[in-house]
């Protein structure tokens, strides 16, 4: 093994040569990695500044869902994903809920977390009892920090002093909530928490009683579980209106058969997890789009979905007076400045495609594609099964790497079209219609 030192520092064009050295044809690997940047410079400029090694780029499909409609506002939605069902489930989706009223939606809260982890070897009872001349020496140690984003109507909303020496001897957190309006905000919480580390050395060194050699900093950073930023976001119809959502079934039944999924995925891991995803396609493809933090999103997601100690659905369906519901409720801490929203050039068209919104807005958006797709998954699951709709998109897929000629897709459509799909099924198929 031959351990590559200052690689960082070589040019893009070694880097690529040495990346593709491994590979059967380097020269070609070579050509292809190059042929995906980006014509104009300054747009490559920009993306390779966004991370660090960058030897190409990797294009995933830019798509829009439209006819969404929250709270009486309808919206073309950009989704960025590889998954070939999902587009087309939120499509449809809202389509069949723009009949309907569109979806309903309120950001619930939308303040985030970070903490200060220390240790502290003094007087715990004394430290406790400082917190509020601690509190108002450090908000005040931060202003210059703090300042801009108070002008814009944010800042520090609350500082909590938290013993947990039940994890670790002499562990404190201190806990700050944060309202950082249309920003995500991450590099604001964090600049904040290490300057209440550099502010908490200053405070033990001047106050009577303490000593900054008792103070140990850990570490600072925000907390992505974001269980105080949460999107409500809902759609209901008489359920005689659920006549259309599928030819198989009778609108009760459909309704009975979908809550029932639900109540499923409330209870049992393997379905929640599963149930979840189907929500996540949804909001993940909108969080890419709109250059958000969609691991960030993940990870508060799957915490919140097992805030009671158990892993459990995000959404509801509830059959209520001949009135059907499904909602869901999770964390969703985005931005619509900052960060990648506008540096990246397809994240800032997608915010205007979506009329600029503000971060609620663009949260409440976010979690309509996620019911949108999730009411779409569990509509197929529980009445013609997800594979017919999958297999089609399959099949597409497969005519496109097959490269067949126009005549011979719509020959292999109507082939397929009541068939089970299988690479090699399509592969026999075209071989005899290719054979004279
Ligand atoms: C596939 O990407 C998502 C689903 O599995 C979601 C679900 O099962 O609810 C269809």
């Amino acid at each position: 093994m031959k351990i590559l030192k200052g690689f960082s520092k070589l040019s893009s064009e070694e880097k690529r040569r040495l990346a593709v050295s491994s590979c059967a044809d380097p020269e070609a690997a070579k050509e292809e990695l190059e042929s995906f940047i980006h014509p104009d410079p300054d747009i490559q400029q920009i993306l390779e500044g966004i991370s660090e090694n960058t030897v190409s780029n990797y294009p995933l499909p830019y798509n829009v869902a439209p006819n969404f409609i929250v709270n009486g506002k309808q919206y073309m939605v950009p989704m960025v994903i590889e998954e070939s069902s999902v587009v087309a489930a939120a499509s449809s989706a809202a389509r069949f809920w723009a009949a309907r009223g569109g979806f309903h939606a309120q950001v619930e809260s939308k303040t985030k977390v970070g903490q200060l982890h220390f240790l502290f070897a003094g007087d715990h009872n004394r430290l406790n009892a400082a917190m509020t001349e601690i509190e108002a020496f450090l908000l005040n140690y931060v202003a210059p920090v703090t300042r801009n984003m108070e002008r814009r109507g944010g800042g520090i909303r609350q500082l909590q002093l938290k013993e947990r020496s039940d994890i670790l001897g002499n562990y404190f957190q201190l806990l700050a909530t944060f309202d950082t309006i249309d920003a995500m905000g991450a590099n604001f919480i964090n600049s904040c928490l290490e300057e209440f580390a550099e502010g908490l050395k200053a405070f033990f060194k001047d106050t009577e009683d303490f000593h900054a050699d008792d103070f140990e900093p850990l570490m600072a950073i925000l907390s992505n579980y974001n269980d105080k930023c949460l999107v409500h976001v809902s759609a209901s119809c008489k359920l005689e209106e659920l006549e259309e959502a599928t030819a198989l079934l009778s609108a009760r039944d459909f309704a009975r058969r979908f809550v029932m999924a639900v109540r499923i995925a409330e209870s049992d891991v393997y379905r929640a997890t599963t149930h979840n995803k189907g929500i996540m396609n949804g909001v993940d493809a909108v969080i890419l789009a709109t250059g958000n933090d969609f691991r960030a999103i993940e990870a508060a997601a799957h915490a919140y979905a097992a805030r009671s100690g158990q892993y459990r659905s995000l959404s509801t369906a509830t059959i209520e007076n001949g009135i059907f519901t499904i909602s869901l409720k999770m964390p969703m801490a985005l931005g619509t400045t900052g960060g990648l929203t506008r540096l990246h050039p397809l994240a800032s068209r997608s915010l205007e495609i979506l009329e600029n919104p503000t971060a609620s807005e663009l949260m409440r958006i976010a979690g309509a594609a996620g019911l949108a797709n999730n009411f779409a998954a569990v509509r197929s699951l529980t009445t013609t099964g997800i594979q017919s709709g999958h297999m089609r998109m399959h099949l597409s897929n497969i005519i496109l790497q097959l490269k067949t000629t126009p005549e011979e897709t719509e020959k292999i459509k109507a082939r397929f079209e009541d068939k089970k799909v299988s690479y090699q099924a399509v592969v026999s198929y075209l071989e005899k219609l290719r054979t004279p």
